[in-house]
């Protein structure tokens, strides 16, 4: 008999299910497995592995740089610290829009080398055939609308989206064709909250919030963001659950001199 624990890991169907019961879904980003780790045990239902791993790993400005290599290299980190959660990794920018089958190639290369159970790309009816081809694969695919960052360059800004009816009605739009196209669920970027929750209530697929309200289905945050080790950035969706910039600038610190007065190591602390 084993001795282990049998634990439900979670599918896209569970997600589903969630949706059925209202159980709100529970979604942080992780890059690699000390984090992972931690997020997993905690009870998480969704890893996201993002290209926010630009920004907040890579220090980059935009999520435009990140490689398919750099996206594989970090989910594969994560899926090594899973054992529960749904681990889904984004597709990088430059690595699905050119053509369906590039696409296909893509989402391929991240499930076969990283071990994930899904992956997520931007936007609506542009990328029809790439998703259709990727799922002719069996891979799940999460539909990302809203503020979309690898477009970036086209908005100009980090604003809220669809704030006025002509983009409101595309989104809504949009969001009805990923469910058509076969998506298990979507993320909505920072638009209001009204709008999000009227997506929600018209699909029957799990749609995941951040900066869209309470009225979705889940809620996802970038994790270095929720633990407050960035702090340049400070969003009114974003809720900071620690403040770990200054805890850990402190232990730093403490550290610091600990070596400088020679306090550290004692006697106990060495052979
Ligand atoms: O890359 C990312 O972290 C994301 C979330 C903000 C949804 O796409």
């Amino acid at each position: 008999m084993s001795v282990h624990k049998e634990i439900r890991k979670v599918t896209t169907h569970v997600l589903l299910e969630m949706k059925q019961r209202g159980e709100k879904i529970s979604m942080l980003t992780a890059y690699d497995y000390t984090m992972a780790k931690i997020i997993d045990s905690s009870g998480i239902d969704v890893v996201l592995v993002g290209d926010s791993a630009s920004n907040v790993m890579a220090g980059h400005e935009t999520t435009l740089p990140i490689t398919l290599d750099q996206m594989i290299y970090h989910a594969s980190s994560v899926v090594r610290a899973i054992d529960r959660a749904l681990v889904v990794v984004d597709l990088p920018f430059g690595s699905y829009q050119a053509n369906s089958k590039e696409a296909l190639n893509s989402a391929i290369r991240t499930m076969k080398e990283s071990g994930a159970h899904a992956i997520k790309l931007e936007g609506g009816k542009e990328v029809k055939e790439s998703i259709e081809r990727i799922l002719t694969a069996g891979i799940p695919v999460m539909g990302h609308l809203g503020l979309t960052p690898q477009s970036i360059y086209k908005f100009g800004t980090y604003e809220v989206r669809a704030k006025e009816d002509e983009e409101a009605d595309r989104l809504m739009e949009d969001a009805k064709l990923l469910e058509q196209y076969g998506c298990f669920a979507i993320v909505l970027e920072k638009i209001p909250a009204a709008l999000a929750t009227q997506v929600a209530k018209s699909l029957t697929i799990p749609v995941i919030g951040i900066g869209a309200g309470g009225g979705v289905d889940g809620q996802v945050l970038v994790t270095h963001d929720m633990l407050g080790m960035t702090h340049e950035f400070s969003p009114r969706f974003l809720r900071r659950y620690l403040n770990l910039y200054e805890s850990m600038g402190n232990a730093f610190k403490q550290y610091i001199a600990d070596v400088k007065s020679k306090s550290f190591p004692s006697k106990k602390e060495q052979y």
